[in-house]
């Protein structure tokens, strides 16, 4: 069994070897987050996906951002750190559903968030990130827009851009969902003088309370860009990976167990280790004409978001 210091040596020697990039998500733990070539939120990893020379990727996060690799990059092997770490909130809104739609109102556009699989990205007319959707549903031609599958992060979009007429489905991110207000006004009294910072994912009532809502990139810059101490009400990665780069500032997390995502937690530094000696992992398989169906909502965000 190695120590961990053995354990990352060994993973770096491996990644060379092999030839593998590794890309990961925020809200990895701070191991996996420093042995990957690309960290960053899901739109700097989609841009990084348009670009990569190598010829196989480990993305360490969940399964949506694996295939989203995939579809930009289909001539790669690409690999999902963790078979079973999925997004639910991906999966929530039913296709069927969303074809439905389309032929009730076929001069609404479809506008996906990232976190859907690649049969909603195929349905869809454009993707959106959190950190791209209020610019790109903003430039979307058309005047009515469907927003899927997260119902708090459409809200959000729809104060930001009231000049478009946004219909949502009732799709939500477990984690962010479950703040409450008593959740922020709790910590402000513990931390008097803290700025909150929260992630649209999270209810519009909770989103009112904070002095500032912005997507897990915006997020960074506010806290490196305040001398003020600051309460993140996002997903814990975003202040572990913090505390841990700036020991001298005073950043909180909002309920630490809520805001765990436990898909996003299975990747380990072992993980990542079996996933490149191929004891582990998943290499994302795509039908072709799914993949080129999903492919156009995709290329859109990339072409509307710059
Ligand atoms: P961003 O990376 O777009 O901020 O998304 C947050 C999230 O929940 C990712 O799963
Ligand atoms: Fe999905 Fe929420 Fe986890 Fe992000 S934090 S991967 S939206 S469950």
């Amino acid at each position: 069994m190695m120590n961990h210091q053995e354990l990352k040596q060994a993973v770096l020697e491996e990644k060379k070897k092999q030839g593998v990039l590794i890309l990961a998500h925020t809200y990895q733990s701070p191991d996996v987050l420093e042995i990957a070539d690309i960290t960053g939120d899901s739109f700097a990893l989609s841009k990084a996906a348009q670009h990569i020379e190598a010829d196989r990727v480990l993305m360490c996060g969940v399964r949506f951002m694996a295939e989203t690799v995939k579809i930009l990059s289909p001539d790669k092997e690409v690999i999902l750190s963790h078979p079973g770490a999925g997004c639910p909130m991906a999966e929530q809104i039913p296709p069927k559903s969303v074809e439905q739609y389309r032929r009730e109102h076929p001069d609404h556009a479809v506008c996906a968030y990232i976190n859907t699989t690649a049969e909603l990205k195929a349905l869809a007319d454009v993707c959106v990130t959190s950190s791209s959707a209020v610019e790109i549903v903003a430039r979307i031609p058309q005047q009515d827009i469907l927003f899927i599958p997260d119902k708090n992060l459409g809200s959000y979009v729809k104060q930001k851009v009231p000049q478009k007429n946004i219909h949502l489905m009732n799709g939500y991110c477990h984690v962010h969902n479950g703040i409450r207000p008593e959740h922020i006004l709790r910590c402000k009294q513990q931390h008097p003088g803290a700025k909150v910072a929260i992630h649209p994912e999270c209810p519009a009532e909770a989103v009112a309370l904070a002095d500032m809502a912005g997507s897990t990139k915006e997020i960074i810059e506010y806290a490196l860009g305040t001398e003020d101490d600051v309460i993140f009400a996002t997903e814990r990665g975003v202040y572990d990976e913090l505390s841990l780069r700036y020991p001298n500032r005073n950043f909180y997390q909002l309920e630490p167990e809520l805001m765990t995502c436990v898909n996003m937690k299975k990747t380990t530094l072992q993980g990542v280790y079996d996933a490149l000696t191929g004891r582990g992992g998943e290499v994302i398989v795509m039908d072709e004409s799914l993949r080129r169906a999903a492919s156009a909502s995709i290329e859109n965000m990339l072409k509307y978001g710059g």
